[in-house]
């Protein structure tokens, strides 16, 4: 039998569900997780059977025999934590977004470049049966060339932890356009074969969260933390090959109820991918649709297409093909290279937000 990967986990909020994608796999097992919650590790560690846990990933990366590491921690620490654990030679998952900004995104992928391991961003809403269904329409050409995409998620209700480290500026970079429709912005581009950004003009807006309204049910609060961030934004987004995506975010609006969407023009037929929730975050309240737009016989014809549920929306799935790459050599779907494209698109996003300007991408 083939060796196993021996895989770490650092975090153990989302962590959990690396853990559970590396156990899923007939060739990986998690050797050791980190947290700097002792409670939240030793439970975590308990529950999955991990022999070794740790409160300091440095002493963790001393243990020998580690392949690949998950690194799921606030968006500040993805950075130098990928970096150390690259320079350890681990490949690693890093959560999205890739980091706060581009300058520590091109950190990573030279760390990666350096020690020659794999570094692939969790992209999951890639692995959702129906993102990859409709990926297998766009490569056959089914919906020919697309020239417009429309993406986002929007929540209602739906600010995490206030005042814990989701609303910090300083340890996450951003609000929901960094932390929500990073995740359909990467799931649209895709779709689209990753086409180049050339130029940025978005707006950020702050109208509820400084008041303490329009709480989410995630994360921890912290009533003595801060809310520096903003609580929706909008971007419009141009490409090299002409193509242009309409982008939304928002933790809180006034919107009708949460929704989750990609929706893209071709020149030959058009495609949604959408998941609309009943209740904010409540996610057995979602329903997930996928519709193909076309044109038959000068009338128009709509393809309502079935496909599996996945309630944990990829996640395991991506974990499962990071373990794949590792055993087979070859580069992820998600390599931190599309990370790092997408963190100069919010950069100029959020530059062109607080100047009024369009922003070119160098
Ligand atoms: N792909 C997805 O669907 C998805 C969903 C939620 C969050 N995320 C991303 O995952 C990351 C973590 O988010 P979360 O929701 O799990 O946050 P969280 O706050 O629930 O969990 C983060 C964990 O990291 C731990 N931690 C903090 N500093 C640490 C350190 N130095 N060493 C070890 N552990 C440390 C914390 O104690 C905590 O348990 C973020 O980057 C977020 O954007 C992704």
């Amino acid at each position: 039998m083939a060796k196993k990967i021996r895989a770490a986990v650092i975090g153990v909020g989302i962590g959990k569900y690396h853990i559970e994608g590396y156990q899923s796999h007939p060739l990986a097992e998690v050797v050791a997780v980190c947290d700097v919650r002792e409670d939240a590790l030793h439970d975590t560690a308990s529950k999955y059977r991990i022999p070794n846990a740790f409160t300091d990933y440095r002493k963790m990366l001393k243990t020998p025999g580690i392949d690949a590491v998950s690194v799921c921690v606030p968006n500040k620490l993805h950075m130098p934590i990928t970096v150390d654990c690259l320079k350890a030679g681990l490949h690693v998952l890093c959560e999205k977004p890739l980091a706060r900004t581009a300058a520590e995104g091109q950190k990573m992928v030279e760390a990666a470049k350096a020690a020659k391991r794999l570094l692939m961003v969790q992209f999951n809403n890639r692995f959702r049966p129906e993102s990859q269904l409709l990926k297998q329409y766009v490569d056959e050409g089914l919906l020919g060339d697309i020239y417009f995409a429309r993406c986002g998620w929007i929540r209602r209700n739906g600010i995490p932890g206030w005042g814990s480290w989701f609303t910090n500026k300083e340890m996450a970079g951003g609000g929901p356009l960094i932390d929500l429709a990073v995740h359909m912005l990467d799931l649209t581009m895709w779709l689209m074969g990753n086409p180049e950004p050339v130029v940025v003009l978005a707006s950020a807006y702050q109208k509820f969260g400084h008041k303490m309204e329009c709480l989410g049910p995630w994360g921890t609060p912290n009533p003595k933390g801060v809310y520096d961030v903003e609580d929706m934004a909008v971007a419009m987004i141009k490409f090299a090959n002409g193509a242009t995506i309409a982008l939304e975010a928002s933790w809180a609006s006034r919107c009708k109820r949460e929704w989750v969407y990609s929706t893209l023009m071709g020149d030959k037929a058009g495609a949604s991918l959408e998941r609309v929730f009943e209740v904010d975050g409540v996610d057995d309240t979602a329903v997930d649709t996928l519709e193909v737009y076309l044109q038959r016989f000068g009338q128009p014809v709509n393809e309502q297409l079935i496909f599996p549920a996945d309630p944990a929306m990829g996640r395991l799935t991506a974990v499962r093909h990071f373990v794949d790459c590792i055993l087979t050599g070859k580069q992820p779907i998600c390599p931190g290279t599309d990370g790092l494209r997408i963190m100069k698109i919010l950069d100029a996003a959020y530059k062109s937000a607080k100047t009024g300007n369009a922003v070119r991408i160098a």
